[in-house]
């Protein structure tokens, strides 16, 4: 188990905190928690304010291929990959690797990238439809964080179960007060979250034995 900053390539997200806390009411986080088209494609105010793919996941499939030293012919899972930009990177990194995704969004399924359709699976991460060890390494970011803690345990357990010690999740964290304070200016979906150790309180409880890192909103 180690902290690793697997997203560190990952370009920063422009985040306007103010304009999001304005508009953020409870219609607001309603909509936004369907993960539907609003969420992905609609104003900022909702989710991704229109997410399409741009390759800026490249840099953060290489470091995973790396951290993971995944050849072709491994197996490799995303969970909560959304409209499949990790997956597809996945692949045209290391040539050859079989890549595949989880999430409980049809919009984004349905509005995936051509090269992953019939690669990405309609679940939740609490129950995922693979048997045990099916993978070489199994990855969750910026997912987890949307379930309650109770789920978590049981999303990180199937986690462990598909590739025990070869996993990697990121969830939103805080350090500070300030930090917190931050966050829930922004957080529109998120269920629970906390700072490293209530983190670390879950994954023990899991029995979780794979890498992570933390989501972080700076001011
Ligand atoms: C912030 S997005 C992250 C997407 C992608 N991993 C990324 O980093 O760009 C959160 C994702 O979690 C998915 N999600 C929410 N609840 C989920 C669940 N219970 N099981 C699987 N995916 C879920 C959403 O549909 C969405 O794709």
């Amino acid at each position: 188990m180690a902290e690793v900053d697997l997203l560190r390539a990952l370009p920063k997200t422009e985040r306007n905190i103010q304009k999001r806390a304005e508009a953020k009411d409870a219609a607001v986080v309603a909509v936004a928690k369907q993960f539907g088209e609003m969420y992905w494609d609609g104003p900022r105010e909702y989710g991704y304010g229109g997410y399409r793919y741009d390759g800026r996941w490249r840099p953060v499939a290489r470091d995973i291929i790396t951290h993971f030293g995944l050849k072709p012919g491994m197996r490799a899972l995303d969970v909560g990959c959304g409209k499949g930009f990790l997956v597809k990177d996945l692949m045209v990194e290391c040539p050859g690797l079989e890549a595949f995704g989880v999430d409980i969004s049809r919009y984004a399924l349905m509005h995936c990238e051509r090269d992953v359709a019939g690669r990405l699976h309609l679940g939740s991460a609490e129950s995922l439809p693979f048997p045990d060890r099916s993978f070489d390494a199994a990855v969750s970011i910026n997912t987890l964080h949307n379930l309650s803690r109770e789920r978590v345990i049981v999303a990180l357990k199937e986690i462990e179960r598909l590739a025990p010690g070869r996993t990697f999740v990121q969830v939103d964290a805080y350090h500070t007060p300030e930090q917190r304070e931050l966050f829930m200016q922004w957080v529109l979906t998120a269920e629970f979250h906390g700072y490293p150790e209530q983190w670390l309180q879950v994954f023990k409880e899991a029995g979780y034995t794979g890498d992570w890192y933390w989501t972080v909103l700076e001011g």
